[in-house]
């Protein structure tokens, strides 16, 4: 499978998750473990350019398909190393206390931005009620949403690709 852009090959037990192979044999650890049940969202990641969760997968799902983490996000924005525009949001929004739902929180929201480049704040609620932050900072998570939602509109055009 390719990850974050870099192809690894690996023979992996038929029963391991994508999460647990992404963290322990990649060394891949910004995609968490929240729940191991498909609650939380915190290991939420792209496979194909869909967000899923990557505690319902198995890892030989994932066999020949592009993966990408939270830590490659940034290097699908402008190619120059900058954060992406939801990680600048997330930042500067304040939508993070402890963190943990933060990578699901933002690459959930990445499918969700795809889908509708300019949600609502009911519509962000809406798009994101499979990740649970249990810090409840839910407020500024939606704001920085759509913070990063004007932020890739308007940059879109000056982007490599803004990522599905
Ligand atoms: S760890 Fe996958 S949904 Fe919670
Ligand atoms: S910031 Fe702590 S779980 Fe969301």
């Amino acid at each position: 499978m390719t990850v974050d852009g870099t192809d690894y090959t690996d023979d992996v037990e038929p029963r391991t998750l994508l999460v647990h192979h992404l963290r322990e044999a990649l060394g891949l650890t910004g995609t968490n473990v929240g729940c191991d049940t498909s609650n939380c969202g915190a290991c939420t990641v792209h496979v194909d350019g869909q967000s899923v969760k990557s505690c319902t997968m198995l890892a030989i799902q994932a066999d020949g398909r592009e993966v990408l983490t939270i830590q490659g996000l940034a290097d699908t924005w402008d190619g120059e190393g900058s954060l992406h525009p939801l990680q600048q949001a997330f930042h500067e929004a304040h939508a993070l206390q402890c963190g943990y739902c933060t990578p699901g929180m933002i690459m959930a929201s990445l499918d969700l931005l795809a889908e509708n480049p300019d949600p609502s704040d009911d519509e962000v609620r809406h798009g994101l009620e499979g990740n649970l932050c249990r810090c409840t900072g839910y407020q500024n998570i939606v704001k920085a949403v759509r913070a990063a939602a004007v932020q890739i509109r308007q940059g879109s055009t000056k982007s490599q690709e803004v990522p599905a």
